[in-house]
């Protein structure tokens, strides 16, 4: 079984889609063995509480620098030791040794195609605002392996959306989550779960890999 510990910052929303795909059993033999939030006031922990989920809170603020924050943070979730990290909406920088302690054992769900409006500073809203801004016709999301870049680790799943003429950073942001983030993220955790993902160089191997078939 796969247990996974899964971070995040506010609303959770991508945390439900992964309970309910759980519960439903669309994620394949897998148990969410913690919630982590760095916001003692996400709603993503009542979610979790909700289902019964070990949730677990750590405010950087209320240490003494980052390096303590950082310190207690690697503890948490070597302590933990789940076989995946899923980075669901967390806004905290992850340190390098948790990086490098779970080494191909953290995914992130990005709310664009990545390499576009991916990196430092696009998060939130400003992905949505940048996608707009330069016109593009179709944006989407994406689940990825973390590593020691931002955004730059091997992509695992992507998932198109088209825009609209009358698109708002806010309708799009929201058409993207529904369309998008809320597929490709319980998909990609049940592909592991499976055993299906391999990393050959910068480059995710999906065994039995259809585009047309995996996300009916
Ligand atoms: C999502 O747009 C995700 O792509 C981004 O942060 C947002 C999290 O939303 N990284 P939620 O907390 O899952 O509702």
């Amino acid at each position: 079984m796969l247990n996974i510990a899964v971070l995040v910052s506010g609303g959770g929303t991508n945390l439900q889609a992964i309970i309910d795909a759980v519960e439903s059993g669309k994620i394949a033999d897998t148990k969410i063995g913690m919630v982590f939030s760095n916001n003692r006031n996400a709603y993503a922990l009542e979610r979790a509480k909700k289902h019964g989920i070990r949730t677990e809170v750590l405010v950087p603020k209320e240490f003494e620098n980052r390096d303590a924050f950082n310190d207690a943070f690697y503890k948490l979730l070597t302590d933990a030791n789940p076989d995946l990290i899923v980075l669901a909406g967390c806004l905290v920088v992850i340190p390098e040794k948790i990086v490098r302690a779970f080494a191909g054992r953290i995914i992130n769900i990005h709310p664009s195609l990545i390499p576009s409006f991916c990196g430092t500073g696009y998060y939130g809203l400003k992905v949505h605002e940048k996608a707009l801004e330069r016109g593009v016709k179709v944006s989407g999301a994406t689940v990825h392996f973390v590593d020691e870049g931002t955004d730059t680790g091997p992509i695992i799943l992507q998932k198109p959306v088209m825009i609209r003429n009358d698109d708002t950073p806010s309708s799009l942001q929201k058409r993207i989550m529904e369309q998008a983030e809320w597929v490709i993220l319980p998909k990609a955790i049940d592909l592991i779960a499976r055993g299906k993902v391999s990393v050959e160089g910068s480059r995710v191997i999906i065994d039995d890999y259809d585009p047309d078939v995996i996300f009916n």
